[in-house]
């Protein structure tokens, strides 16, 4: 077993691969990092001037370190780079399955046993498999097993490294993160992985548990954040209909030490590629382990989260068709300052609104809304138009339904918007961003979420 990580290797070079190795290799000039993945286009990006995932702070770092201790290359070309490392990341997409056990619930570790037999099949050394994905719990057990049967004369240790940033933030979360969690077995291999990590992360924020409990953590961390997002969106519609105001009483709860004032903004719902595919994967081992009344609690985070989406996009189409039944879509992306849309909450509300006869104008600041509509399941193509600015894509609307919180939508000229919209035009700020007075008096009638 090698006492230091000096060549490391991640496959996957997505949203979480690209940035957490950009900053390895930004922090540990010592260390060569190589980004491998199938997509040869992806990595074609990633090996440009733009790359194919926006965050802020990212570009900079990969100018300076793309070349240096910083590669991109495609999975083709990825053997030699595996049989050198001391410690190889599985970054690799981990789905909610769509056929067989488990179907619609569990995770799909298809891509995942793939990554293993490959580095099985092309490790020479003694090799550090770490688990960056999300995994379910035990995902290790079947890894070890797939590694063990490599005939190259590899050995190696797995250890679990879940990855906590969130999008929009990615690199402020590498850099300064509340905490790293290493998972593992092998006293030796936890802590080479903890050496890469004390480059810049102070000691006392390096967790090391058991493999399970990390595995376990990172699903319970994000099932813990995606409830906060349902208990204040449950709270919101109450406020509604109270007359509260949902950021007041947020404020409220928030300044009790004991419950904290982050993740308790109202919303159109929680979206991202991971809150409920790792809601239903924490579902699915409930069930698994004939643990019906954790499943059942679960599960209701995800209800009141489809409950909020249906419920907004059904007040905004109930006001457009009183007009011309035209919605301008304010925000494609999950949240502000990503470039991602994957379960974006706009999905399934831009789906209802096709599906109860609105017509939908788009606009986002960094999703391509014509990339965006090729994922509407729903798709009429007749009902949706793109704009890249907010005034083209308002002109004509009679609703303006605000579903991702971009600055920018919170300082729009109120006034100036609204000779160009439909007859009596409606603002519909799922976000609760705009200044509301500033809007009213420019004579559109407003709905904030949790606003009553
Ligand atoms: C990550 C995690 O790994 C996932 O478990 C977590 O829950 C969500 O975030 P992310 O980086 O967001 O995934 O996924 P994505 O942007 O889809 O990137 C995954 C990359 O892996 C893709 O570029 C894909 O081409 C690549 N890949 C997939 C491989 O290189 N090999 C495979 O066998 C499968
Ligand atoms: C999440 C976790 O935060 C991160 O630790 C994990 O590694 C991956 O999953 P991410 O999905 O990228 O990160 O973004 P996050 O900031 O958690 O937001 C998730 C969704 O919840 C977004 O749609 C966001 O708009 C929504 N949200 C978040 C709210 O509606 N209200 C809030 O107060 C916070």
């Amino acid at each position: 077993m090698k006492q230091r990580i000096l060549k490391i290797v991640c496959i996957g070079a997505g949203y979480v691969g690209g940035p957490t190795m950009a900053v390895i290799a930004d922090r540990c000039p010592d260390i060569s990092v190589t980004v491998i993945d199938l997509n040869a286009a992806r990595i074609a990006a990633w090996n440009s001037d733009a790359l194919p995932v926006y965050e802020p702070g990212l570009a900079e770092i990969v100018r300076r370190t793309r070349g240096r201790n910083l590669r991109f290359i495609s999975q083709t070309e990825g053997a030699a780079a595996i049989a050198q490392a001391d410690a190889v990341f599985i970054s690799v997409n981990t789905p909610t399955k769509t056929q067989g056990e488990g179907a619609g619930k569990a995770s799909d570790l298809s891509y995942v046993e793939s990554c293993a037999r490959y580095i099985a099949e092309h490790a020479t050394g003694p090799t550090i498999v770490i688990e960056k994905s999300t995994m379910p719990v035990r995902a290790a057990d079947t890894i070890k097993r797939i590694l063990s049967s490599g005939k190259n004369g590899g050995s190696f240790h797995v250890l679990s490294n879940p990855e906590f940033l969130a999008e929009g933030t990615a690199i402020r979360d590498l850099e300064k993160p509340d905490r790293v969690l290493i998972g593992g077995e092998n006293p030796t291999a936890i802590e080479a992985l903890a050496a890469v990590y004390r480059h810049w992360v102070p000691e006392a924020a390096i967790l090391r548990t058991g493999l399970w409990s990390a595995e376990l953590s990172k699903l319970a961390a994000n099932a813990f954040l995606a409830q906060r997002v349902s208990s204040i969106n449950a709270i919101s519609a109450l406020c509604e209909a109270t007359e509260a105001d949902v950021d007041e009483v947020a404020g409220v709860c928030g300044a009790d030490t004991r419950i904290g004032p982050k993740f308790l903004k109202a919303s159109i719902g929680f979206g991202g590629s991971c809150f409920k595919k790792d809601l239903l994967s924490l579902i699915y081992l409930c069930e698994f382990y004939q643990l019906s009344g954790p499943a059942a609690y679960w599960q209701g985070v995800l209800d009141i989260n489809e409950w909020q989406k249906r419920r907004i996009a059904a007040m905004a189409a109930e006001h457009a068709k009183l007009g011309g039944g035209v919605v301008a879509i304010l925000g494609l992306a999950f949240k502000k300052n990503t470039n991602d849309f994957r379960e974006s909450p706009a999905i399934d509300i831009c789906n209802q609104l096709l599906a109860s006869g609105v017509r939908l104008r788009l606009q986002d600041e960094r999703v391509d809304a014509k990339d965006f509509a090729a994922h509407i399941v729903d798709q009429r193509k007749v009902g949706v138009e793109f704009f890249a600015d907010v005034a083209p894509a308002a002109d004509g609307a009679d609703a303006l339904l605000i579903l991702t919180e971009w600055d920018c939508y919170a300082t729009i000229d109120w006034p100036a918007l609204f000779s160009s919209c439909g007859k009596n035009p409606a603002i519909f700020d799922g976000r609760a961003i705009i200044d509301r007075r500033a809007a009213i008096s420019a004579g559109f009638k407003v709905y904030s979420v949790g606003k009553g």
